[in-house]
């Protein structure tokens, strides 16, 4: 379920949030490995105070694996650990847990004498509507259970889960994304982050149209048949998707709705290849 982010909404998603802060070690932020910086909260580093953060960039299965590698460096070298992940697959799960205890050790030594008692490490999963955040908890603990919902509250009756060694709150935080940046506002869209109701969904194809034919004409020709070459209008672009596909309306016109949509349906499921959005600052 989607939400809509009112400013109540967001006051209310950061108390619980920083509530639940209190309870764990370790932060897992879920990002979408296609749009590493614009599935980022913007308010998260800000709240976690000295806890250690561990990113996930989750749906590493439909970004570009080279990417994935210069994002996962590209937070190292911001002293981050970060991890691609794919949670429908359980592609790179396996390093989480070994991550989270590395960061409590980290945090144990600094302690010094604090007098804790030793316990398994508590982490929690945050992160946007829609990055994968249910999947990766039911990766983690094996369970099939519904989806968490994606609404700010719903922290009651949370429980521990045990995945292997640390201990995992089975209800994710959900964060909101950034709302000014209208590019941010399109990859968020195009990777279908944000519901439809809420965007142009022919503005939206069109762009993602353009990126493909400056960056992959190529797939556009295997998939499409579609020479982009010298095309500069998104609704060219459009059309000549929809035609390949019959896509036809009374009168001969190509129904540029249904090629819209199909051409985001393609991107979002990794029909058209796997693809990253962002690049890593100074790439
Ligand atoms: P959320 O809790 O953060 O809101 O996200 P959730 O786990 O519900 O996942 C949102 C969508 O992302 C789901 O698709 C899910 O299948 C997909 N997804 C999650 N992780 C991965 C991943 O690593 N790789 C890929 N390819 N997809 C992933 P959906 O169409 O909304 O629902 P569903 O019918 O597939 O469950």
């Amino acid at each position: 379920m989607e939400i809509q982010w009112f400013p109540g909404h967001m006051a209310k998603a950061k108390r619980i949030l920083k509530e639940d802060l209190k309870l764990v070690d370790v932060i897992i932020e879920v990002v979408d490995a296609r749009i590493p910086y614009s599935s980022r909260n913007p308010d998260l580093m800000g709240m976690i105070g000295n806890k250690p953060l561990l990113v996930i960039l989750n749906k590493a299965d439909l970004s570009d694996p080279d990417y994935n590698n210069q994002w996962e460096n590209y937070f190292k070298s911001k002293k981050l650990e970060a991890i691609a992940v794919d949670s429908v697959h359980g592609v790179g799960i396996s390093k989480i847990v070994p991550a989270v205890k590395k960061l409590v050790g980290n945090k144990t030594i600094s302690l010094g004498s604090s007098g804790r008692l030793p316990r398994a490490p508590r982490c929690m999963i945050v992160g946007i509507p829609n990055v994968g955040k249910s999947y990766l908890i039911n990766r983690l603990s094996g369970r099939k259970s519904a989806k968490a919902e994606n609404k700010p509250g719903v922290t009651k009756g949370q429980q521990w889960i045990r995945v292997a060694d640390i201990e995992l709150l089975d209800t994710p935080g959900i964060l909101w994304p950034k709302f000014e940046d209208s590019d941010v506002g399109y990859r968020l869209a195009v990777t279908g982050a944000v519901k439809e109701q809420v965007y142009d969904l022919e503005f939206v194809a069109g762009r993602l149209s353009l990126w493909l034919a400056k960056y992959y004409p190529s797939r556009l020709k295997d998939r499409f048949n579609l020479d982009s070459e010298g095309i500069s209008e998104p609704q060219s672009l459009l059309e000549m998707i929809g035609k390949n596909r019959g896509f036809i309306v009374q009168g001969g016109k190509v129904d540029i709705y249904k090629a819209a949509v199909l051409l985001l349906k393609e991107f979002r499921g990794g029909i058209l290849g796997r693809y990253t959005l962002e690049r890593p600052p100074g790439k």
